[in-house]
């Protein structure tokens, strides 16, 4: 995994930008609809000073959306892929440290936010409970954990999965399945926000998504928990 993704940091940009070419949209558009979507689940979070981890952080577009959003936010951020951290450093404004997976340094301290976003579906499903369980262990008292996954219900997103070059290692989670396995991890509150449902032939009707969370036809998915402890 980490090879795969080493591989494709050069051009990873660009690679995502043709495989979201049906969408309409660019990486650009789609790391800032995230946080704020992020921002709007969590308005209280927004001007406060909150310790905030990007987990497969890759190569830190989220960085800047997220200091954005949450301008008090001390961000860390963590990859498999140590050509990946590179480029997320490079990429770094001075507002937060990117560490390697392997390192202990992100392991330290307690996070507010911790934040998921299209890493899960390229781990061995068989990895996934350790890795919730080790994530959950690194949460304040009811702090957030929230992954963002592609949903596998929606035709439109298996098409741009199964045409993406880096993303021929992926196996797409359903939304019930991650549910359970965080209920198993001990995370309480949790609730699933379908998103990403509009093309931007349709951007009008983008404003319309916060209405539409329940319905399991938007080609993302939101899965939001709390750390009871
Ligand atoms: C599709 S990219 C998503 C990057 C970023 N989260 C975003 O939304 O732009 C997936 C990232 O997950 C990383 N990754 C894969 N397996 C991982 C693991 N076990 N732990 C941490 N990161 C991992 C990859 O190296 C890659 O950078």
């Amino acid at each position: 995994m980490a090879k795969l993704f080493d591989k494709f940091s050069n051009n990873y940009k660009t690679l995502l930008d043709e495989s979201l070419h049906i969408t309409g949209f660019d990486t650009d558009y789609f790391a800032t609809a995230k946080i704020r979507a992020l921002a709007r689940l969590f308005p209280e979070f927004c001007q406060r000073p909150i310790r905030f981890l990007d987990f497969g952080c890759g190569n830190g577009s989220l960085q800047n959306p997220i200091t954005k959003f949450f301008p008090q936010a001390a961000y860390v951020g963590t990859d498999l892929s140590n050509e990946m951290v590179q480029q997320a450093r490079d990429l770094n404004n001075g507002s937060g440290v990117v560490f390697e997976l392997a390192s202990e340094q992100w392991r330290q301290g307690a996070y507010d936010v911790i934040f998921v976003a299209n890493v899960f579906h390229h781990i061995p499903h068989t990895d996934h409970l350790k890795i919730l369980k080790e994530l959950r262990s690194l949460l304040t008292h009811r702090g957030k954990f929230i992954l963002w996954e592609h949903n596998p219900w929606n035709p439109f997103t298996r098409k741009i999965v199964k045409d993406c070059i880096f993303d021929k290692d992926a196996v797409l989670i359903s939304p019930l399945k991650l549910k359970k396995l965080c209920k198993m991890t001990g995370f309480s509150q949790m609730r699933i926000v379908f998103t990403t449902f509009f093309p931007k032939s349709l951007r009008f009707m983008v404003p319309l998504e916060p209405w539409l969370g329940w319905l399991p036809l938007g080609g993302q998915y939101i899965l939001v928990g709390e750390n009871p402890e």
